[in-house]
């Protein structure tokens, strides 16, 4: 009755911001992601009728709220179970942007499904996986996937391994500090108030045709150009809030002016940003090096990571 898995989180290239509903959490658009692998998520489970409540530990501190991860273990296992303890490790900032959901729930559901032997497939463990964050489907693949909108559920495909187009991930931190807005209360928000949020969610689908065809036929320019363009309408959808919602800092803006540069200079490099003031640089092995020496240097990044692109969620 124990497992532990290892996942890593996922960026969008084609983002998911608003939800057509909320009790299943099913997202209101597609979205398109890489799945990272240096950074990860580690989840351990022991389910045991000596407990007498769920216990969720994040990097050894014991947290005090464990309703997602009771109301996960609930959704797949039922209600009549044992308790279980989970204890949960990440090698990079939780909270932040970063996408430390993705990687912590996709890890929690194959772990839950192994430990207790439920034999789900993997098209229902990944919405399982989204019904507790919706980017945490994307983590179920490795490489890049796109996240399809089904009539009740949703549906993950891998457009590509990541052996197919090994690009490069580049993380410039700006704040690791938890962000102020959650995902899950800035799209309620965005759906409410922002007088774009319609017109986002009617022209998802251009941007998902136009990246798969990017992602498959590996053209990278094409890729930059849409990825940006649905990052900046995303954020547009954001600021045009009420209230607004900015997760930039200045070094965020920093970071992409100088990715501008890069790419005037010829660079094959582009940015995306998240639910924080991380600012993500996608880009190929040659450019990875200058991206990562320009972007260390701009005022206000604390660190970098570099990533490439992984495998889906491993079972220890
Ligand atoms: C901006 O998956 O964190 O990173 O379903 O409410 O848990 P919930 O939201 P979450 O939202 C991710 C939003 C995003 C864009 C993306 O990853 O597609």
């Amino acid at each position: 009755m124990q497992a532990t898995v290892r996942a890593s989180p996922n960026i969008a290239l084609i983002k998911y911001w608003g939800k057509r509903d909320e009790k299943y959490n099913l997202p209101a658009v597609s979205s398109i992601s890489i799945t990272l692998d240096e950074i990860w998520t580690e989840t351990k489970i022991n389910f045991s009728p000596n407990y007498k409540r769920d216990i969720l530990t994040i990097n050894n501190v014991q947290q005090d709220d464990t309703r997602r991860v009771s109301d996960c273990i609930d959704s797949i296992c039922g209600e009549h179970r044992n308790f279980a303890c989970v204890s949960s490790k990440c090698n990079f900032p939780i909270s932040a942007g970063l996408a430390s959901s993705s990687s912590a729930f996709s890890a929690l559901v194959i772990a839950i499904n192994q430990a207790v032997n439920k034999g789900y497939e993997l098209q229902d463990l990944a919405n399982e996986a989204g019904k507790a964050s919706g980017s945490a489907a994307r983590s179920m693949l490795g490489g890049f996937v796109e996240l399809e909108n089904k009539k009740n559920k949703i549906q993950i495909n891998q457009l590509l391994q990541s052996e197919d187009w090994p690009l490069r991930v580049v993380i410039a931190i700006t704040d690791s500090r938890k962000k102020a807005v959650s995902s899950s209360e800035g799209m309620k928000l965005s759906s409410k108030t922002s007088p774009f949020y319609n017109s986002w969610v009617k022209n998802q689908s251009e941007d998902i045709d136009e990246a798969r065809k990017a992602i498959l036929s590996q053209d990278f320019l094409r890729l930059s150009e849409i990825s940006e363009h649905n990052c900046m309408k995303m954020h547009s959808v954001m600021w045009t809030s009420r209230p607004s919602i900015v997760y930039w800092n200045s070094a965020t803006i920093e970071c992409m002016h100088a990715i501008r540069e890069l790419q005037k200079k010829g660079e094959f490099v582009f940015f995306t940003i998240d639910a924080g003031p991380q600012i993500k640089a996608v880009c190929l092995p040659e450019s990875e090096s200058k991206v990562v020496n320009i972007l260390k240097e701009i005022r206000g990044v604390s660190s970098v990571l570099q990533s490439g692109l992984g495998q889906e969620p491993q079972i220890k």
